[in-house]
């Protein structure tokens, strides 16, 4: 990792007001080695969601703090359309060549049932744009790539916990679009081995909040996911009486689907251990069966928890007496999804020690100070810290 005595490494990070984007800028930040880039097109984030990390970055200052301290408090928020060769192009112009370190590229589509509906969507935003992002960071030399990937490229692992050598298959337009991206990026690390340096990160499922409740999940529109459902339900944003559950006859301890849920701050710290792992003098591709610097790793806690247990952990969490139906399965759903994160515990130096409580915890922390989200009036400048 740099030294203090190095300039702060520039980060380009795509999706940066989202969810996962806004808690990795956060973690670019706590580090106060990197100076971050964020371009967004708001389909699925908050433009206000930076505003509220600035912040806590800014209040985390020192009233000392030196001046390089300060500036890595600053982002550089643009909206920006990856499908828009035109306007990604620009916003490397502003730095020049050389001037962005790496990028973590997150922006993506990611709802299983809606890429079967619209896959052109899917494959134009998803990866004709991170065609369009590697072909103007090799322009502008700019050839380190973090990429976020998800378990959902296992299709349905045949063995759990799951570990990356699994074969890759996809049930879904979206899960293709991540196991394309991820091949495009290693046959790029295999054509130039000097030159290119790439992870792909298979997200688990993120859950919770930063501590201080000020950046947090925030879908537009009725959240597809458990987890926020759940919030959104607790706090009367959903008016349903009665959570679907979207079947109970899987091969589970209780016959609801398993997922390996994560705290989103530790699988964003897991993007930094990532990140410098992509510096000169890393060792994460010593032992690469080819000369390609690329590689895969599982971001998870390697500890699967089921519908039921979820509903019960947010029940503590809230106090909300929630009520439950079992329905008929979720298309695309999968009986388990539970990561074996010891390569990443190993290579880089990566773990995940936030319980379930904890998730639950922050998540109800976020929501209740922002039971409308980024859009409740609580003005940047009067954030409590
Ligand atoms: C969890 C479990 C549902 C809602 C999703 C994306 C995946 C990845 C992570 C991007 C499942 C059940 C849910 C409800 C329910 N995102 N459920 N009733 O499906 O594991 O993964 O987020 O990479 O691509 O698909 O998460 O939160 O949607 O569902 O019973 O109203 O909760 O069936 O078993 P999932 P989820």
């Amino acid at each position: 990792s740099p030294s203090v005595q190095e300039p702060l490494r520039r980060v380009l990070v795509t999706g940066g007001a989202g969810y996962i984007g806004s808690h990795v800028v956060f973690s670019l930040q706590e580090t106060k080695r990197y100076k971050v880039v964020s371009i967004d097109n708001h389909h699925n984030s908050h433009s206000k969601a930076l505003d509220h990390v600035a912040k806590i970055a800014r209040d985390a200052l020192l009233p000392d703090a030196s001046e390089r301290d300060r500036d890595s408090a600053e982002i550089d928020a643009q909206v920006c359309d990856l499908t828009s060769p035109a306007q990604v192009r620009k916003v490397f112009e502003k730095y020049g060549k050389g001037g962005i370190w790496g990028v973590i590229h997150i922006a993506a589509y990611k709802a299983v049932g809606e890429s079967t509906e619209i896959p052109l969507t899917y494959y134009a935003n998803n990866v004709s744009a991170t065609i369009n992002l590697l072909q103007i960071m090799s322009e502008f030399d700019c050839t380190r790539m973090v990429y976020s990937s998800s378990a959902t490229v296992y299709g349905t692992p045949p063995i759990i916990p799951i570990p990356e050598t699994t074969r890759l298959e996809a049930h879904s337009p979206y899960g293709k679009t991540k196991i394309m991206c991820e091949t495009l990026l290693e046959d790029l690390c295999n054509a130039e081995p000097t030159r290119w340096r790439a992870l792909s990160l298979r997200y688990f499922n993120p859950a919770g909040a930063h501590p201080s409740g000020q950046i947090g999940e925030e879908p537009i529109g009725r959240p597809g996911n458990l987890l926020p459902l759940l919030a959104h339900m607790a706090v009367g944003r959903v008016k349903d009486d009665k959570l679907k559950v979207f079947g109970n006859d899987y091969p589970t301890p209780d016959g609801t689907c398993v997922r390996d849920y994560l705290h989103v701050l530790d699988l964003a710290r897991g993007h930094l251990l990532a990140l410098d792992a992509l510096a000169p003098d890393s060792h994460v591709f010593d032992n690469c069966p080819t000369e390609a610097r690329y590689k895969a790793y599982n971001l998870g806690k390697g500890k699967g928890l089921s519908v039921l247990q979820i509903v019960e952990a947010m029940r503590k969490a809230t106090g909300y007496d929630y009520k439950y139906e079992i329905i008929g399965r979720r298309k695309g759903d999968v009986p388990d999804l539970t990561a074996d994160p010891s390569l990443a515990e190993k290579e880089l130096g990566f773990n995940a020690p936030q319980d379930l409580e904890t998730m639950c915890r922050d998540l109800w922390n976020w929501q209740i100070k922002h039971p409308h989200g980024y859009e409740d009036v609580v003005p940047v400048k009067s954030l409590d810290s």
